[in-house]
């Protein structure tokens, strides 16, 4: 726990299952606001498995469609009320539900972790947009680690060796990994308003995603515009903007690890030992039989 007075008391949850999904009270205490919430038909909806590059695309979509009329959004409000989380609850915060309810931007940026079944029903039903941002599960589970280290209200991830496990049995906050990838990628087949895309595509060519989303969000940013957004969104000058960096979430010790950690891919690589990697590669075999979905674990 940090010893910063500023930062409020809080207690590492506890996993439980809800319909079928490990989740903390955290994210099920506002259950029924979260399932009725009214999406309207212009809402675009950032979907992700945590760790997979939320901020990274929610800063790129706030700078696409506001960085132009609302430059002072950039300086003065933190990431996570430009983009509410919806399914949040914490003490003495506004609930996501409340934050996006209040959201005064058209369209509203909002952002989910929770598997496809969860979703609110009435983002299909509106026909929303949905920006869909996976990450190969090797580097996302590093992430993950890290980030439940550092996160004093995650469950207590334990030891790297223990943790491994858990996520390979889809024991950590919002389930499985291989559950979530896959059954959003099926969604894709019947729901054409959802742009599925990498963490890694990112990696190797912001531009081009970037580019990418423009297209599936009907968007077109002037050269200059766009020079403006890559520079904002690289690694460097995100880990250093206090309204993108999460340095004002107060739940968060950076003494233990910062929220903008690496930004790579392959660091799995300096966490998996040959052993792991070996059980982890047979497990991943048996569980990702879709082999029109293709992750990469190095580019
Ligand atoms: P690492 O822990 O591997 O560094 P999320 O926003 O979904 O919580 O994902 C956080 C992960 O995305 C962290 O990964 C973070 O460093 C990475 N990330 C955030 N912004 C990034 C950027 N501009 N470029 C590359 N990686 C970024």
């Amino acid at each position: 726990m940090s010893d910063d007075p500023n930062k409020m008391e809080v207690t590492r949850s506890v996993l439980f299952d809800f319909h079928g999904v490990q989740m903390t009270k955290y994210f099920t205490e506002n259950w029924e606001k979260i399932q009725n919430f009214q999406a309207r038909p212009d809402d675009v909806l950032i979907a992700t498995y945590p760790k997979a590059g939320t901020t990274w695309v929610s800063l790129i979509l706030d700078l696409l469609y506001f960085g132009k009329t609302a430059p002072e959004r950039q300086t003065s409000i933190p990431i996570y009320e430009r983009v509410p989380f919806l399914e949040i609850t914490f003490p003495s915060m506004d609930s996501g539900v409340d934050l996006a309810e209040n959201l005064a931007t058209s369209p509203r940026l909002i952002k989910t972790h929770l598997p496809i079944q969860l979703v609110p029903k009435s983002f299909w039903e509106q026909n929303c947009k949905v920006v869909y941002v996976a990450r190969n599960a090797k580097d996302n589970m590093v992430s993950y680690f890290h980030f439940d280290r550092m996160t004093l209200t995650q469950p207590d991830p334990g030891d790297w060796n223990t943790y491994l496990h858990r996520f390979m049995e889809g024991k950590v906050l919002f389930g499985s990994w291989y559950d979530h990838v896959n059954n959003w990628w099926k969604k894709k087949q019947t729901y054409s308003n959802l742009h599925y895309m990498f963490y890694e595509d990112m990696i190797e060519d912001t531009g081009r995603e970037i580019d990418n989303l423009c297209s599936f969000l009907g968007l077109s940013p002037s050269a200059e515009e766009k020079k403006q957004i890559m520079y904002g969104v690289q690694f460097d000058n995100m880990k250093k903007n206090d309204m993108a960096n999460y340095s004002t979430f107060n739940v968060m010790d950076f003494k233990i690890s910062p929220f903008m950690r690496k930004g790579k891919v392959g660091d799995w690589k300096n966490h998996f030992t040959v052993a792991q990697n070996e059980e982890f590669e047979e497990d991943y075999k048996k569980k990702m039989k879709d082999h029109t979905l293709q992750f990469r674990t190095q580019v």
